[in-house]
């Protein structure tokens, strides 16, 4: 089958390469021609992507262009930014794609959306434009379906093509002749449903995840003020059967955790308070982190105005080179604002805004403040790493660890997120404010 795949991104790019190794014949097409180069894209760090790119080029079913051609089906993975209460905006990306297609889009031919979009957008957005554009029919002429892209990067190859795949038609014919395509490629189930629920069920996906570490996140304060390690408390609560807490952390990073579940918010802002307060939740954890390692320097007596402070890991969580929504820069924001010199460190990150150091023992020189914000495995066995790092920085230096990377500092002030200041790893009950009690809840309790 003749398939044009439209954006070469983190997802695009993979969904080419498969669907090449699987016999179709690829046109992979992106408006950014650096994304053309197969070859030296950033995103080759993904396991096993570069080989399944070799697979396809070599045999001739992988090319790339900056424009789309005749296909059999088009499928589209561009970006679905999300700009409040601008839906023009957010779906910018995908109407270009669409009247890209419209002029090569046949009877017969299958439109696949795989790009991330608000309930409804397939049905009452896509379905209209592309008929209108075409001239052709949707559900006679051509079909369309929703199918959402639910991969984990860092383990995106193995997930795309394992994966249980949701397939939503807006018609019954539209939902089988997409199912068909996926089922070429996919060894997972796939699952057929409306675009409508397809659409619903992928925002569901990441809401349930920002929720759940939102809640992470609150229990980390609460556990700090209580003088308990959060992560050993959450590792004995989820040895109950139907507990499955997630873990803290500096900030929420990515294309999609962060962002999607904004759709939903936006749609029925009054209706989704659960949602937007975790969205907050998240949020504000950069700047609490920041705030903390203020903090932190003050009782060592280190103004943070002129502090040096490294941030080690700017990719958005630990093992992707992807600084989508990055929390260092979340941050460094903060700390900037309160005067202080911040160095990002981070050994695989592409893209980064600002200068990045990959060399850690280069970064931590004349430090005041090490701050591990990403876990990248290769900070794994930093703790042994930790007293020449501190030889390196400047007397009385403060280490901070907001994902659990290490046990023990020793010669540092130790914080970690969701435990507090830590002396030889045990938590120093060392409380960061009353609780707010007010007069007169004090005088009828
Ligand atoms: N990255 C993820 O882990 C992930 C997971 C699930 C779903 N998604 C969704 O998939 C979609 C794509 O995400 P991504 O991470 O691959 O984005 P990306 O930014 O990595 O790649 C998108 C590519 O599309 C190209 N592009 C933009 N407009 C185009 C057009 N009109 N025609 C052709 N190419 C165009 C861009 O140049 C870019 O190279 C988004 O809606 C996202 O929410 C992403």
């Amino acid at each position: 089958m003749k398939c044009c795949v439209l954006g070469l991104g983190y997802i695009g790019l993979p969904t080419a390469a498969l669907l090449a190794a699987r016999g179709h014949d690829v046109l992979g097409v992106d408006v950014d021609p650096q994304r053309l180069d197969l070859m030296v894209q950033g995103v080759l760090r993904e396991s096993g992507l570069m080989e399944l790119i070799e697979v396809g080029v070599l045999s001739g079913r992988l090319r790339t262009g900056t424009t789309v051609h005749e296909a059999d089906t088009f499928v589209i993975c561009v970006p679905t930014p999300h700009v409040a209460g601008r839906q023009d905006l957010t779906l910018a990306d995908v109407l270009a794609a669409i009247e890209s297609i419209a002029p090569h889009l046949r009877k017969g031919n299958l439109v696949v959306l795989e790009s991330t979009v608000p309930p409804g957008t397939t049905d009452d957005v896509i379905r209209p434009c592309l008929d209108r554009l075409s001239g052709l029919s949707c559900g006679s002429d051509y079909f369309l379906a929703y199918c959402p892209e639910r991969v984990l990067p860092g383990n995106l190859v193995h997930e795309l093509a394992h994966n249980a795949r949701i397939v939503g038609g807006v018609d019954d014919e539209s939902g089988r002749r997409a199912a068909a395509l996926f089922r070429t490629i996919v060894s997972g189930e796939v699952l057929v449903t409306g675009s409508r629920t397809a659409e619903m069920s992928k925002l569901m996906e990441n809401t349930y995840a920002a929720v759940n570490i939102a809640l992470a996140n609150e229990l980390a304060w609460l556990a700090e003020y209580a003088g308990i390690d959060v992560r050993e408390a959450i590792a004995l609560a989820n040895r109950h059967p139907r507990v499955n807490l997630m873990n803290p952390g500096p900030g929420v990073g990515g294309h999609c955790i962060p962002v999607d579940p904004w759709f939903l918010v936006d749609g029925t802002p009054a209706s989704a308070c659960l949602i937007s307060q975790a969205l907050r939740t998240n949020d504000g954890m950069p700047g609490r982190v920041a705030s903390a390692i203020g903090d932190a320097l003050a009782r060592i007596g280190k103004p943070i105005s002129g502090a040096r402070v490294v941030l080690m890991g700017v990719a958005y969580k630990g093992g992707v080179d992807d600084v989508r929504e990055s929390p260092a820069l979340g941050v460094a924001t903060w700390l900037w604002e309160s005067g202080a010199d911040v160095i990002f460190q981070d050994p695989i990150a592409t893209g980064f805004p600002h200068p990045v150091e990959p060399d850690l023992l280069a970064a931590v020189s004349g430090a005041d403040a090490l701050a591990v914000i990403a876990d990248h495995p290769q900070y794994l066995g930093l703790e042994l790493l930790l007293p020449r790092l501190r030889r390196l920085m400047r007397p009385n230096p403060l280490f901070v660890d907001t994902r659990g990377v290490v046990k023990s500092a020793e010669g540092f002030l130790f914080w970690r997120l969701g435990c507090g200041f830590a002396k030889d790893g045990n938590v120093v009950l060392n409380r960061p404010a009353q609780p707010v009690v007010s007069e007169e809840l004090r005088k009828t309790s």
